[in-house]
């Protein structure tokens, strides 16, 4: 900044361009003053290893080395991008500071503990990625304050089990992204909260079995995906409040049978239903189940 004030010519001789000279040469000293202040009071509010976009409301901090949280991310932060760094834990209240939080990136950290409350506050978070962490419990305090949460991406964590406690406060979720953890129970009004989810994702995980309840509450759901897990067993009224889906995918389980009624209630004429990669066990009974379907859904049985 200094050189390009030094560099300002004055070599005006008449009395008006010399006045619009020195009017140039304060209105650019004016804005190094205002530039320098700018670039101060970020420096102090952005942490070394970060890069904080003011004008953007972004603060990248992708591949800092981080073990923890940043502790100085500007308040207007809207994006705030912390991913692949070596963050283990988001302690109680940790973005109290940033509740202009939009969209929060945890992605490929080493997150075990969340510590209850550890998002609360953040009113305006829409998006929140913990996806490949270490986290296997999700407990009553984890989802306070999240109430406006429309994505949450948890994809390749160590999560075993879901019970009515683990989204406990997400009201207002959209999209849920379970793929590959090591789920193997689901419990009854786990998914109570989520009556606005539109897609949930549990693909490649442990289910053995699809108890009836489990999807009770999701009658916005369009997209259920259940491919690559184990499940043999789908009982009778499991997907009977899916009323609004689209697109159920069962495929590469260990589904040898199914009865009709499974999908009676899925109305929607244009759902796909994905069956391919089951060891069905094709008699006659099987085969008129299928036949009955496919007359009024897309059915995709795969091979038989
Ligand atoms: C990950 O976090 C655990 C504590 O939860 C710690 O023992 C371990 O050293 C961390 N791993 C790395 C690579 O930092
Ligand atoms: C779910 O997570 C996996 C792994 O991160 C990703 O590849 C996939 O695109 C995600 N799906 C959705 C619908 O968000």
């Amino acid at each position: 900044m200094l050189t390009t004030v030094s560099e300002v010519k004055t070599d005006g001789n008449t009395g008006a361009a010399a006045e619009s000279c020195g009017a140039m040469k304060e209105f650019l000293f004016l804005l190094l003053v205002m530039t320098e202040a700018s670039i101060r009071s970020n420096i102090s509010r952005c942490e070394r290893d970060c890069d904080c976009r003011g004008d953007l409301k972004f603060t990248i901090c992708s591949r800092a080395l981080f073990t923890q949280l940043p502790s100085r991310v500007p308040a207007t932060t809207e994006l705030l991008d912390l991913s692949d760094n070596n963050i283990s834990i988001i302690p109680e209240r940790s973005f109290s500071k940033n509740r202009k939080l939009r969209i929060l990136l945890l992605q490929n950290n080493n997150i075990s503990v969340i510590e209850d409350g550890g998002f609360s506050q953040l009113e305006f978070l829409q998006k929140l990625d913990l996806s490949w962490n270490r986290i296997s419990t999700l407990t009553k305090g984890f989802s306070i304050g999240l109430t406006f949460l429309r994505e949450l991406q948890l994809a390749h964590n160590c999560l075993t089990s879901l019970d009515s406690q683990s989204f406990l406060h997400l009201d207002s979720l959209q999209r849920l992204n379970l793929t590959s953890n090591s789920i193997h129970t689901i419990q009854v009004r786990s998914f109570s909260s989520m009556s606005t989810l539109r897609q949930l994702h549990l693909e490649n995980n442990q289910l053995i079995s699809l108890k009836s309840g489990i999807f009770s509450m999701l009658r916005s759901l369009e997209v259920l995906n259940l491919a690559k897990n184990k499940v043999n067993e789908t009982e009778m009224g499991v997907f009977k409040p899916l009323t609004s889906m689209t697109l159920l995918n069962l495929a590469n389980n260990h589904l040898y049978t199914i009865y009709f009624k499974t999908f009676l209630n899925i109305h929607t004429y244009s759902t796909h239903i994905l069956l391919e990669g089951n060891p069905w066990n094709c008699d006659c009974d099987l085969q008129r189940v299928f036949r009955k379907l496919r007359s009024i859904h897309r059915l995709f049985p795969g091979r038989l």
